[in-house]
C-alpha cells in the first residue's frame, strides 16, 4: 500500500530536518554556563518515575488528568507508530510477525488507546475554546492560539486515519474482535466495493504518514518540545528543596539578577526549552497576584522566543 519510492525520500528529509532543528536548539542550550546534574543517579531516576510516568505535578490541577491520558496513550502508540514507520520503509515489517496472542493484546490495546487519546484532545480542544483557565488568557499567548490548536487537531488527524486505515482493512474482511474501534469506522465504510475501499486505505496511510512527519517536525520549533525534553527535564531536575531566595546584597560590582544569555546556566535555557507555557507559574506568582506587572510566564515566554524563535503558544 505505501509507496516506498515516495515515502522512503520523505522520511529521510523529515528526518534530517527533525534532527537540526534539535541540533540548533541544543547548541542554544549549550551556551548556558555548567551545573552539576547528574548526582544522585537514584533519586533522579525515582523522581524521573513520579514526575515524568507518574505525572505527579501534573495531576496536581484537576485537568492533569486528561494529560496523565495523553501521555501514556502517546507512550503505547510511540510502539504503534514506530511500527508504522518500519512498515513503511520496509513493507511486509509488522507486529503480525509476533505470536498470535500477543499481537492481538498489541491490537485491541492501539485501538483503544487511540480512542483514549481522540477523547484526551476533544477536552483539551473544547477546554481551550471554550473553558480556558484566566492564566491562560493573555495578550502574548492566547489560549486559541494557532499553534496549540494545530497541534492539537494534529494529533486528532493522526487517530482519525489510524481507525479509517484499520477500519477499510477490516471492511475487506477481518477478525473486528481485536479492534473494535476501528470496526466501528469500517462499518462506516460498508457498501463500498473492494476498490473503493483500498482507495481509503491509502489515503488514510498517507494522511496518517505525512501528518506524523510533519508534526515530529514541528515539536522542536514550538512550545510542544516538552514532549521530547520534558522526560529529561525531570531526571535534571534540582534535588534541593525550594527555599527562599537568598537576600541580595548590593555591592558595588555585583551582578544582579541576568543580562546575557550565557548567565543562565544550561538547565535554565533547557527549562524555558521545556515550558509549555501553561501558566501556573504565572498563577502562583506572589508578585503578579498583587497586580505588578512582573509575569513568570511572560518572561519564559520572552526568553523563548528571543532564544528559539517560537511560535506563541
Ligand atoms: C514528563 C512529561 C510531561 C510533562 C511533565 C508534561 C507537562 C505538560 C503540561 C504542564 C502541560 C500544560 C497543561 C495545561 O495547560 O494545564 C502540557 C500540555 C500538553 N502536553 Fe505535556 N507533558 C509531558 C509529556 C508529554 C508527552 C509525552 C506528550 C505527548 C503527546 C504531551 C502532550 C501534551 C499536549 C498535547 C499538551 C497540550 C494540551 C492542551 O492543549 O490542553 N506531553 N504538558
Ligand atoms: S515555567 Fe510556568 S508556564 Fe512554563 S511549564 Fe513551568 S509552570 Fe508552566
Amino acid at each position: 500500500m505505501s509507496n516506498t519510492t515516495i515515502f522512503i525520500p520523505l522520511f529521510i528529509v523529515a528526518s534530517l530536518t527533525f534532527i537540526y532543528s534539535c541540533y540548533q536548539r541544543l547548541q542554544l542550550v549549550a551556551v548556558g554556563s555548567a551545573e552539576e546534574r547528574l548526582d544522585n543517579p537514584l533519586s533522579r531516576l525515582a523522581g524521573t518515575f513520579a514526575y515524568a510516568f507518574g505525572q505527579k505535578r501534573v495531576l496536581a490541577r484537576p485537568y492533569g488528568v486528561n494529560h496523565f491520558f495523553l501521555f501514556w496513550a502517546f507512550m503505547f502508540l510511540l510502539v504503534a507508530n514506530v511500527e508504522f514507520l518500519l512498515e513503511g520503509l520496509f513493507p511486509g515489517v509488522s507486529l503480525s510477525a509476533l505470536p498470535a496472542p500477543l499481537y492481538h493484546v498489541l491490537e485491541l490495546t492501539f485501538d483503544l488507546v487511540s480512542l483514549v487519546a481522540l477523547a484526551c484532545v476533544v477536552v483539551a480542544l473544547v477546554r481551550r475554546l471554550f473553558f480556558a483557565p484566566a492564566y491562560l488568557e493573555n495578550d502574548y499567548t492566547k489560549a486559541r492560539s494557532g499553534e496549540a490548536l494545530l497541534i492539537l487537531a494534529m494529533i486528532a488527524t493522526l487517530m482519525l486515519a489510524f481507525f479509517f486505515l484499520n477500519g477499510a482493512q477490516l471492511a475487506q474482511g477481518g477478525d473486528t474482535i481485536w479492534q473494535p474501534v476501528s470496526a466501528f469506522f469500517g462499518s462506516l465504510l460498508a457498501g463500498l466495493s473492494p476498490s473503493a475501499l483500498e482507495s481509503v486505505a491509502g489515503a488514510a496511510w498517507w494522511v496518517h504518514a505525512v501528518v506524523l512527519l510533519v508534526f515530529l517536525n514541528l515539536l522542536p520549533r514550538s512550545k510542544h518540545m516538552h514532549i521530547l525534553t520534558a522526560i529529561p527535564n525531570c531526571y535534571f531536575r534540582s534535588l534541593e528543596k525550594p527555599n527562599v531566595q537568598p537576600r541580595e546584597t548590593f555591592k558595588k560590582g555585583e551582578r544582579y539578577g541576568v543580562s546575557q544569555v550565557e548567565q543562565f546556566t544550561w538547565k535554565d535555557l533547557f527549562d524555558s526549552m521545556t515550558c509549555t507555557e501553561c501558566g501556573r507559574c504565572q498563577d502562583l506568582c506572589p508578585a503578579h497576584n498583587t497586580g505588578k506587572p512582573l509575569n513568570p510566564r511572560r518572561i519564559v515566554h520572552d526568553i523563548k522566543q528571543n532564544l528559539f524563535g517560537n511560535a506563541s503558544a
